[in-house]
């Protein structure tokens, strides 16, 4: 098997808060390879975003990794320089918003950011950049990607900047692209467009792409390999059809059993699993799901439980389930 492109070893990461700390990460270890699309699923507040940050070595000023390694080609990307971090991202490494004005500045248009963002490639002359830019725009599937050039951000619609930045992301030939909730503002039709692109793009350019949604849909049609993470736990990993038809950790079971997707049209209502994510400014001794776990016992309660390896790319934290 391919080494990984991009891997997180025992990361632990805090943001400082008024009167203390968030344990927001917590010895998460995962890793993506060329061509694999990983996907990272869980509740609101579970900490996907923080790990998708920390991917990229954008987390905020009050973030603070207490140990662990993040690793990209075999590089701990974390003991680089400051300037060698930053030449990383756009070089190496891309990331994706769930909203694209993120990655847009209002006051110039399509076209010249997507000009700028190849400032990377030294080579190029200006004009070979604006032709990339083109004809990766039309790749993206804008139908008349001269005119879209030509363009400011808020001129386009929703669907049509997810895809420009898109566009912006893949013209630095990344060898990791992290998406973040990338189709979470788009209605359901575009977001299926997005989740197809998404599919044929890593089938053309064979990056590794990281991608953070809520939406278990998405992980299904798009994703390789899941982590579910549960408070700042990465709590099963597993390849997509295993995590969906046989779902080992009693979190993804109750995550699977309260997909909207699945069971709304059924019951005309959202459902939720009972409880609510532990105080993560002080996390639990045991297990982290144990007051929301249908199977818990005193064990689960008292002592942390134990990484149990269940086959090959598939693991789960837990006392109760079975190797
Ligand atoms: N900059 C910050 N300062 C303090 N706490 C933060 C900060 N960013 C996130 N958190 C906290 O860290 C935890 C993980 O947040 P994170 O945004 O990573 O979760 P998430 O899984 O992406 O959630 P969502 O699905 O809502 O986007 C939460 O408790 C959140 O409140
Ligand atoms: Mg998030």
């Amino acid at each position: 098997m391919s080494e990984p492109v991009l891997s997180v070893e025992n990361l632990s990461l805090r943001y400082r808060v008024p009167g203390g700390a968030i344990a927001a990460l917590r010895n998460v270890s995962i890793a993506v390879r060329q061509g694999e699309v990983l996907g990272i699923a869980g509740e609101s507040g579970c900490g996907k975003s923080t790990l998708a940050a920390a991917m990229i070595d954008l987390v905020g000023t009050n973030a603070e990794v207490t140990s662990g390694v993040v690793r990209l080609n075999g590089r701990d990307i974390l003991a680089l320089s400051p300037v060698d971090r930053r030449r990383l991202r756009g070089r190496e490494i891309a990331m994706v918003f769930q909203d694209p004005m993120t990655a847009f500045s209002p006051v110039l248009t399509v076209g010249a950011q997507l000009v700028d963002f190849q400032f990377n490639l030294d080579g190029l002359a200006g004009r070979e950049k604006w032709r990339r830019a083109r004809d990766m725009l039309a790749r993206v599937g804008l139908s008349d990607p001269d005119h879209a050039m030509g363009r400011f951000p808020h001129e386009l619609s929703g669907g049509m900047r997810q895809r420009a930045a898109i566009a912006a992301a893949l013209l630095m030939r990344p060898s990791v692209l992290i998406a973040d909730e990338p189709t979470t503002a788009l209605d359901v039709t575009m977001e299926a467009q997005i989740v197809h692109l998404l599919r044929q793009l890593q089938a053309d350019y064979r990056c590794a792409i990281v991608i953070v949604t809520h939406h278990l849909g998405v992980i299904a049609e798009l994703c390789d390999r899941v982590a579910v993470m549960y408070a700042g736990e990465v709590v099963e990993e597993a390849p997509v059809d295993a995590l969906f038809h046989d779902p080992r950790h009693p979190y993804t079971r109750a995550l699977l059993a309260c997909d909207p997707a699945r069971i709304e049209a059924a019951t005309g209502r959202l459902p939720a699993i009972g409880g609510r994510l532990p105080d993560l400014s002080s996390p639990p001794t045991g297990c982290s799901f144990a007051d929301r776990c249908g199977i818990a016992t005193d064990r689960c309660r008292a002592a942390p439980p134990p990484r149990v390896g269940l086959g090959p790319d598939r693991n789960a934290l837990c006392h109760e389930v079975a190797p």
